[in-house]
Order: C-alpha cells, then sequence, then structure tokens
C-alpha cells in the first residue's frame, strides 16, 4: 500500500492536490514507462490490465475485470455520503501497430508495437487519479467510478463497455475523459463546448454489371465505367447537398474490379468512410450517397448495391460539464494556460459512446516540451509526452471529480 501523499480532507485546494500529484509522478511515471516497453493491440492488452488490476489491488480499490476481454472497472464508495452523486473517469489501455523510433530508455520491446497515441499516459493518469482519491475517499461525497477500457483504436471498446453495463448500477451521472495533446505545451489545457469530434460511419459500394468480351461492350454491363460515374457523382454530396456553413467528409479509399484486360468487367467493389458532425447532416450525407449511388449505376444498367455501417458516434460535450473542467483548470493552471478550440475535429474519439448517453466532457492535456524534443504528432514513430503532463492530469481529474460530487 503507498504511502498518502496530501491532506485529506474534501475540501482540499487546488495546491494541494496539484503537490500530491506531483508527489505520486514516480509512481504514475513508472506505471507509464512500464506500458510504454509493452504495447499492446485493441481488445489483446491482457498484461496491461493485469498491471491495472495489481494496481488497483495495491491501493485497495475493489474492481469487476475481464469487460470486453480486457477492461476493468474500479470503484471508490465515498465514506462521507456514499449515496452522493457518481462520476466517472475512463481511460483506454491499447497501443498501435507502428515501430517505435525513438531512442530513449522506455522504448517500446515488442517489434511493430508502439504506445503512439499515448493511451500509456491515459491509464497512468488515470492510476493516479485513483490513488489520489483513494487517499481521500473517507471525505467523498458520492462514488467514482474508474474506466480501463480496451480497443479505442479499432473497434471502438467504449461501445462495448457501455453494452457490459459500466454506466448503470450505479448509474453514472457525469464522466470526463482526456487526450494527451503535442499540439499544446505542457502545463496547458484545450477544450471544445458542444461538438468535439466528428461521428464515422463505413461505406461499401458494390457496382454489379455484367461482363463480356473486351472487344463487345455492347454485350455486356461495363461495371468500371459505372462505378467511375459514381465515384465523380459522389463528389456533389458534400459540394451540392451539404450547406456550405456545416462540413462533412466522405472519402472512398479503396477501388477494385476487374480480372484482366480485354474482360469488361462485371462487379466494382468501393470501400469508404463518412465523417459528419451533426446527426440530420450525417442522415442527408448517407441518404444521398445510396441515392446517387443507386440512381447513377441504375442510369448506365447496371445496379449499386450501398452498405452503411454506423462506426464512431460524435463526441459532443455537454457545457456544463466543459464549464467543471473550466474550472479545474483555472483553478490549477491559471486562465492563461487555457485554450478554447474554435472547431471541431473531423477525426473519431470512441469517448463518444458515453457521451451519447451520459453528459460529460473530453479535453485536451498539453504534453509538448519544445525545449526536450517532444513535439511529435500522435501516430507518429517518434511521438512521446512529456511526463510532467501525467500530474496535471491526475490533478486535473481529480478536480473535476470534487467539482461534481462537492458542487
Ligand atoms: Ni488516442
Amino acid at each position: 500500500m503507498p504511502q498518502p501523499t496530501g491532506a485529506q480532507t474534501a475540501a482540499d485546494a487546488p495546491a494541494e492536490i496539484l503537490a500530491a500529484a506531483r508527489a505520486i509522478l514516480p509512481w504514475m511515471v513508472e506505471i507509464r514507462r512500464d506500458l510504454h516497453r509493452h504495447p499492446e493491440l485493441g481488445l489483446e492488452e491482457h498484461r496491461t490490465s493485469a498491471r491495472v488490476r495489481e494496481r488497483l489491488d495495491e491501493l485497495g480499490i475493489p474492481h469487476v475485470d475481464g469487460l470486453a476481454g480486457t477492461g476493468v472497472l474500479g470503484t471508490i464508495r465515498g465514506g462521507r455520503t456514499p449515496e452522493g452523486r457518481v462520476v466517472a473517469l475512463r481511460a483506454d489501455l491499447d497501443a498501435l501497430p507502428l515501430h517505435d523510433a525513438k531512442e530513449v530508455s522506455y522504448r517500446s520491446q515488442v517489434p511493430g508495437r508502439m504506445h503512439a497515441c499515448g493511451h500509456d499516459g491515459h491509464t497512468a493518469i488515470l492510476l493516479g487519479a485513483a490513488r489520489l482519491l483513494a487517499e481521500r475517499a473517507g471525505q467523498l461525497a458520492g462514488t467514482v467510478k474508474l474506466i480501463f477500457q480496451p480497443a479505442e483504436e479499432t473497434v471502438g471498446g467504449a461501445r462495448l463497455l457501455v453494452e457490459a453495463g459500466v454506466l448503470e448500477n450505479p448509474r453514472v451521472e457525469a464522466i470526463f475523459g482526456l487526450h494527451v495533446d503535442p499540439g499544446l505545451d505542457v502545463g496547458w489545457v484545450g477544450l471544445r463546448y458542444g461538438q468535439r469530434n466528428a461521428s464515422s460511419d463505413n461505406v461499401a459500394i458494390t457496382v454489379h454489371g455484367r461482363s463480356s468480351h473486351g472487344a463487345y461492350p455492347a454485350a455486356g454491363v461495363d461495371a468500371i465505367v459505372a462505378a467511375a460515374h459514381v465515384v465523380t457523382a459522389l463528389q456533389t454530396v458534400v459540394s451540392r447537398n451539404v450547406d456550405a456553413r456545416n462540413s462533412a467528409v466522405l472519402t472512398l479509399g479503396t477501388i477494385e474490379g476487374g480480372t484482366q484486360g480485354n474482360i469488361v468487367a462485371g462487379r466494382v467493389r468501393m470501400v469508404g468512410t463518412v465523417r459528419t458532425l451533426d446527426p440530420a447532416i450525417r442522415e442527408l450525407v448517407l441518404r444521398r450517397v445510396r441515392e446517387v449511388a443507386e440512381g447513377v449505376a441504375a442510369g448506365l444498367g447496371a445496379r449499386a448495391e450501398v452498405e452503411i455501417e454506423p462506426s464512431y458516434d460524435p463526441v459532443i460535450n455537454d457545457n456544463a460539464m466543459v464549464e467543471v473542467v473550466r474550472a479545474s483548470a483555472v483553478r490549477l493552471l491559471g486562465e492563461e494556460r487555457l485554450v478554447v478550440f474554435e472547431r471541431p475535429n473531423m477525426g473519431v474519439e470512441d469517448f463518444g459512446f458515453y457521451l451519447t448517453r451520459v453528459p460529460g466532457a473530453f479535453f485536451s492535456l498539453g504534453v509538448r516540451n519544445r525545449e526536450a524534443g517532444i513535439v511529435h504528432p500522435v501516430h507518429n514513430e517518434r511521438f512521446d509526452l512529456d511526463e510532467e503532463g501525467l500530474a496535471y492530469g491526475a490533478a486535473l481529474q481529480v478536480l473535476n471529480v470534487l467539482g461534481i460530487l462537492e458542487g
């Protein structure tokens, strides 16, 4: 059992919480570096999950294991008002299929695997926040759920954990998550009100024609010619159907069809992604993709089969919850170290699966350090983070929890 590090009152001042977080920074760094050396892909985070369970045991925090395979749910019940409110904090566990090109003592020991999105840091931060909260459990006016989630990068592990019931019994009333951001200096925080990340949908279009000898195209229906017209016509969905003040992305990333140069192709398959920020625009774009593909193909004597598979929910922050994070950041770091992003991000993040069910906020934690050369973007083979950011992250999450339980 680690030694307590700070004052034990619920009314801890931000400075005391930050001092307590700094005091356990070596412990968080050790956790983060261990995970960094041993990255695991989504749904395969067995070692990572075992490390989390060991740390929760060490802290005396009860936990439910094996959620979606590797997910862990810890629960801290406050001693002051056990029937109080319920807040959840979330970290993701998975790494990426990438080669670690950094020259550091803690570089990945697993070829082709790397924590290049900082989820090792997220896990260390959540354990740090758990330790600080567990030390104050007697004074807490409510319950804190600690969600360690698999597979953010692949299948949307958040959806699996929602289905496993992490938001119920007791029902979560507020949830906070963060992502390390190498675009912000360490000690800074980035906030976004409302829509933060796009939703995504996977689209597959199969154009069915009829093959014939390449010398006698009139005897068949050319699926390649029809597909070419479909691709071109789909460019009008965003440019002509979506109001210019809104945004959407339609990308077809693969196209394949045909068998040989002198055979008219009977079939072409194209796969792509749709990104939108607004549910009404999402519905419009998906409807138009279907109508345009089917209509254009039919006009050329072919048939388009359109399959749409919803992927990630949008990340839509609750503005009252963003205010809670803002208050924590201002008290901890000062107004001048706060950035409010003016635009949402067309990338996705599976935290949206929680936010479509529970009010909460997802925010950005600065980890850049130009002097130390820590400047590379996420998903880059030289990505790293300034570990001092782990202390800020843990302190911020503790203040967010207190902001709800004491608020
Ligand atoms: Ni990430």
